[in-house]
């Protein structure tokens, strides 16, 4: 959470820090600032607000400079102010953070900070610590501070007497940089780089780089100099704009056909599921006896559908943890549990905290990432990177149908390593799934019925979704996209369970969207839609195309799914219910892509 972004070179630092911060608000949206350095001081300019308010705030001030750091914040500690905003400045350090320093009430009294700070934030005590520590030499109180700080963090630091540069170090969150033919620039994310260079490297944990005009220097805590380590972004770098759309959001939701295309074109060879290029050994997929997917948010609702998959077709037990809840519940994982984490990001603290007892406790892992080099990725033994390109949306769309694509895949393959599958049903399985990106077009062509549908509920204070199985999976999804784009108070419930509680909240109207899409579940889920329509609930139906319904039954609303295989009708459906939310959210005039309190990336447990 929080975007940050340094530059220092030729160019208009403002400039190029205020472009960047306007491509890294989605990490975190409810204030933004800037500071640059020059003539041995540094003049910031912050405030609430979003990037377009500080703009407004530019234009007055007037902030110039060649080298500078800037930051859009996601409030943790302290709440959202001015003086919270960052950068943060104490005596002769200007600084930007992202993370949480968990012992800063101690640092502040320990380095006699009370009354003397500024702000409520834990930044700021960063800040003074390494004022303290600061007699001309930045490595060294890098260094000193550093090993005072405990928590997460990515600071990017200037000191007045260091002209034109700026001074990096994290440990866990992400800090990403790159040498222009400008410059030199660090930031959060690619995001704010591809505009500039495909090139870049991810700062390793607690080593220090120096930007500098002309280039950049790495060094470890000990002061040695190390070499870098550079990548190159693999996707196209034109495909990071919204490329004429009104929000990312429906940009990302158009794009699915093509990015899951490419997601598993490369891992198809001879109609067989193929993790060689991933370097994976099928021993991986055949020695486990347990399976344990460990995920957030939407990377877990991916894991749900894994897990339906997996269970089913491979005869292993799953288990899907919420990471956040992994290590409060005592978790029981060893060497013959394979962890598979997933995360679009890379960054998602408890995932990552997961992931790194798993590997403690001797599990192989395979984590399934978008984002490249991230934290995720780098802590796993084996990672799958789903091929997405950058999702900037705060809801995660075709992250998401990635993630379900590339689980495909290994159940594909776990079922070739295990010698479950004859080639025939293997080949089957893999033509079926090589279908999804033609299916989705033809579901995208049809987005203005979905827009039309999307209006029966546009109203509603709350939406109930019913399903079982694999389509109680997909409606814990819809459900939740629902709810972080338009606010809509939305709940998904496995049908079966509704008379077993819920359904006393069902009365006249009540606007319900069931998904019926598993042949061996139809009878008893369109019982359960009869329930609810007999209380006098307004039901929109998500049908296979193929399926009859009996004559005389009433259906106001319904929308019909192009047919594919039972496992695979997750992919259509799943569609249709991002697009839903997007209209709702669009036609109430509300920004879709930032919803409110949220950020795209959770780096704070
Ligand atoms: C919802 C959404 C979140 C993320 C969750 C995990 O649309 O995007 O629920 O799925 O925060 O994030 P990653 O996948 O980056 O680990």
């Amino acid at each position: 959470m929080c975007g940050i972004i340094g530059y220092t070179g030729k160019g208009r630092a403002e400039k190029i820090m205020l472009d960047a911060l306007e491509l890294l608000e989605y990490r975190g949206y409810d204030s933004a600032g800037i500071a640059l350095l020059k003539g041995g001081s540094a003049q910031i300019v912050k405030g609430t607000g979003r990037v377009r308010d500080l703009r407004k705030l530019c234009a007055d001030q007037k902030p110039e400079g060649t080298c500078g750091i800037g930051h859009t914040r996601w409030a943790t500690h302290g709440g959202v102010c001015d003086a919270n905003a960052h950068p943060h400045r104490f005596g002769h350090i200007t600084l930007i953070h992202n993370g949480i320093i968990e012992n800063y009430r101690e640092l502040t009294e320990k380095y006699g900070l009370e009354g003397r700070l500024k702000s409520e934030t834990d930044s700021e005590v960063a800040a003074a610590v390494l004022e303290h520590f600061y007699t001309g030499d930045p490595y060294s109180a890098i260094r000193r501070t550093v090993l005072k700080l405990k928590g997460t963090f990515a600071l990017a630091i200037m000191f007045d007497d260091q002209p034109d540069k700026i001074f990096a170090v994290r440990n866990v969150s992400p800090i990403v940089a790159a040498v222009t033919p400008g410059g030199a620039i660090l930031s959060s994310d690619v995001a704010a780089i591809v505009p500039y260079t495909a090139v870049y490297f991810v700062l390793p944990e607690f080593h220090v780089a120096c930007l500098k005009p002309d280039g950049i220097e790495m060094y470890d805590l000990s002061g040695d100099r190390e070499e870098i380590e550079w990548l190159k972004v693999d996707w196209d770098v034109t495909r990071s704009g919204k490329g004429g759309y009104p929000f990312y959001m429906e940009k990302e939701i158009m794009e699915q056909p093509q990015v899951i295309e490419e997601t598993i074109r490369p891992r198809i060879k001879d109609n067989m599921p193929d993790f060689s290029s991933e370097g994976i050994p099928d021993k991986v997929f055949s020695a486990c006896q347990r399976i344990c997917v460990i995920a957030c948010g939407t990377a877990m609702h991916a894991g749900l559908v894994g897990k339906s998959l997996i269970q089913a077709m491979i005869g292993i037990h799953v288990d899907v943890v919420m990471a956040s809840e992994f290590m409060y519940n005592d978790p029981v994982v060893d060497k013959d549990t394979l962890v598979i984490a997933i995360s679009q990001s890379g960054e998602t603290i408890d995932t990552l905290e997961a992931l790194k007892f798993a590997r403690k406790c001797g599990s192989p892992s395979i984590s399934i990432v978008n984002v490249k080099g991230a934290s995720i990725a780098r802590e796993s033994e084996y990672v799958i990177y789903t091929n997405a390109g950058p999702e900037i949306a705060v809801a995660s769309t075709k992250a998401y149908t990635t993630q379900l694509a590339v689980l495909y895949l290994v159940t594909a393959r776990m079922a070739v390593a295990r010698g479950l599958w004859g080639s025939e049903k293997i080949r089957n399985f893999i033509k079926e799934l090589l279908r999804v990106p033609e299916v989705m077009k033809k579901i995208l062509d049809t987005k203005d019925e979905i827009h039309r549908l999307a209006g029966t509920i546009l109203n509603a204070r709350d939406v109930f979704m019913i399903g079982r199985g694999l389509d109680y999976s997909i409606l814990l999804e819809g459900s939740l996209k629902l709810k972080e784009v338009s606010y809509i108070h939305s709940e998904a419930y496995a049908s079966g369970e509704l008379k077993h509680g819920t359904i006393a909240l069902i009365t006249e109207d009540t606007p319900v969207i069931a998904v019926v899409t598993q042949e061996k579940l139809k009878s008893k889920e369109l019982s359960n839609i009869r329930e609810v329509q007999s209380r006098g609930a307004r039901v929109l139906l998500l049908i296979k195309e193929n399926e009859t319904l009996d004559e005389g039954e009433k259906w106001s609303c319904i929308y019909r799914l192009p047919q594919m295989e039972d496992p695979f009708m997750v992919m259509p459906a799943s569609i249709v219910l991002q697009l839903i939310a997007y209209y709702v959210s669009l036609d109430k005039g509300l920004d879709v892509d930032k919803p409110r309190n949220l950020a795209k990336v959770v780096t704070v447990e």
